[in-house]
């Protein structure tokens, strides 16, 4: 046990290593000689070209020619140039491409509007920049949201299926408590151990080759699927046929928000509900719409499938946030940094004051009951030279000596999760790979892991719902569970 002084330490620590998180990684990444690519030039603003009409009305926002919303707020720019950056002659190629696309949107007469709060009926209320009243047209009594129709992908909805579905006939009925431990009292030996990784910001080419080379088939699980991984999709920069192409492949694709605007604070502070909804539903109607124009035939993302969020820079929103993703139908949440030496287990939000203080320190945290889950992010540790070092991201700590460096840090967290079989969550950007031995270090490691043979490597919403019907390994096997 550490001496509770040290521990309140680490936990400030940490917290401002959270905060600091996504614009740390950008000044390393900025570094051009690491990454050797050339710098990059976005933001252009083009009033004209809007791809759809979503972003009408977003004063705080102006346009690019990609219809790619930028936050005008200092630093917030240059922080996004970098780390989510594609060169150039790409970035034209891609304006030239979401041209087209957005003339096909206005074609088709945008398809995913029957399942989204139509953006065309919905002036945003903009307490800053108040228009005249005649141009607000709809009263604010019509912005009715579509709640009930995502609700099948609410936290519960599943339940029809569990019939004989665990070895043990048990399931996890709604709500699953903080500090439950292995759901069914299944054994340490009968339980996987699963491990998932989650990637944050956009999707570029610079990014997805990462992603190829790690998710590649040599990797299996032990029943045979393919390994596969969460991202939490933000809409700047988004390559939307590279997201498209992931989704295919079966990794699953969450939301990060439209803007990822900063400052961090903003979306603890000054962020309404309406701004909540507007970000995060707003990006998985985005994420539907743009992958349907981007991919033709092969069909886009559909809602239903998107069933998660993280908050930009894990700042949380406290019960605006959690609300918000409740009566729009997510099944859970990942932002929230577990502050405590022990890994938690994913649970259900029905009782917040359960993880308020040993788990959630944020000011931010949710204090009324949601029914959504959480996929807490514990936190890593690096031990080093005699001191020890939280983060609440991969990208959060940087070992020193490359690959072995990097390969020690990641053992040495898994070992503290598989010990009692606590998922080890993964949660990082890929900018950590431009470091010099980590990619191959993440590769070497994925390795060791699936020698185990009681590793799983799934995305999220597989987690949960493993949790909800757990599966001893041998009946995993059996269903070939990952696939
Ligand atoms: C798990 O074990 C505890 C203690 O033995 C028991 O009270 C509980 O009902 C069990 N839960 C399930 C789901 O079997
Ligand atoms: C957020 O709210 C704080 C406190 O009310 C205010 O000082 C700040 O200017 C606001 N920031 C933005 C970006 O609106
Ligand atoms: C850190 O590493 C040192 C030596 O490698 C070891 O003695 C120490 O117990 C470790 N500390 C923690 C908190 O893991
Ligand atoms: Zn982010």
């Amino acid at each position: 046990m550490m001496a509770s002084s040290t521990r309140q330490l680490l936990l400030i620590v940490c917290f401002q290593l959270i905060i600091a998180a996504d614009s740390w990684i950008i000044e390393d990444i900025s570094t051009k000689s690491r990454l050797n690519r050339p710098n990059v030039v976005l933001g252009r603003s083009l009033s004209s070209e809007r791809s759809t009409p979503y972003y009408e009305e977003r004063n705080d926002l102006k346009y690019t020619m990609s219809g790619i919303a930028l936050p005008q707020v200092a630093g917030h720019r240059e922080r996004q140039t970098q780390i989510h950056g594609i060169p150039v002659e790409n970035q034209e190629k891609h304006d030239r491409r979401a041209k087209i696309n957005s003339r096909r949107i206005e074609k088709r007469g945008r398809p995913a509007a029957k399942h989204t709060r139509p953006a065309e009926k919905h002036s945003r209320p903009t307490e800053k920049h108040s228009r005249p009243a005649e141009k607000h047209s709809r009263p604010a009594e019509r912005h009715s949201r579509p709640t009930e129709r995502h609700s099948s992908s609410s936290a519960d909805s599943k339940k029809s299926s569990v019939v004989n579905y665990a070895d043990k006939e048990c399931v996890v009925q709604k709500v699953f408590p903080v500090n439950s431990g292995i759901p069914c009292n299944l054994t340490t030996t009968q339980t996987p151990m699963f491990v998932y990784f989650s990637f944050d910001d956009a999707i570029t080419p610079w990014n997805i080759r990462f992603y190829r080379q790690l998710f590649s088939d040599e990797h299996r699980n032990p029943d045979g699927c393919p390994i596969r991984a969460t991202f939490f999709n933000s809409h700047h920069n988004t390559q939307y046929g590279l997201l498209q192409e992931l989704w295919q492949l079966k990794h699953e694709v969450a939301s990060h928000s439209i803007s990822h605007r900063g400052p961090s604070t903003w979306w603890s502070i000054n962020a309404t509900q309406q701004d909540w909804y507007d970000e995060i539903v707003g990006q998985r109607d985005n994420i539907h719409r743009q992958t349907a124009a981007a991919a033709g035939s092969r069909g886009g993302i559909p809602i239903a499938e998107i069933q998660g969020m993280r908050a930009p820079f894990l700042a949380l929103g406290g019960d605006l946030q959690f609300g918000m993703l409740e009566r729009n139908g997510f099944l859970y949440d990942s932002s929230i940094p577990n502050n405590n030496n022990h890994p938690s287990w994913p649970f259900t939000l029905h009782e917040p004051s359960a993880m308020n203080g040993p788990i959630c320190r944020s000011p931010y945290c949710p204090v009324e009951p949601h029914n959504v889950w959480e996929v807490v992010m514990n936190v890593y540790f690096m031990n080093e030279s005699g001191s020890v070092t939280p983060c609440s991201m991969i990208d959060g700590c940087r070992p020193r000596n490359g690959r072995l460096g990097a390969l020690r840090f990641l053992r040495a967290n898994f070992q503290r999760h598989y010990d009692d079989k606590v998922p080890f969550g993964i949660n990082m950007h890929a900018a950590w790979f431009a470091f010099e031995g980590y990619l191959d270090a993440m590769n070497s490691f994925i390795g060791e892991m699936l020698e185990r043979n009681d590793v799983y490597i799934v995305p999220i919403r597989k987690l949960i719902e493993w949790i909800k019907h757990p599966l001893t390994i041998s009946k995993m096997n059996e269903i070939r569970f990952s696939c």
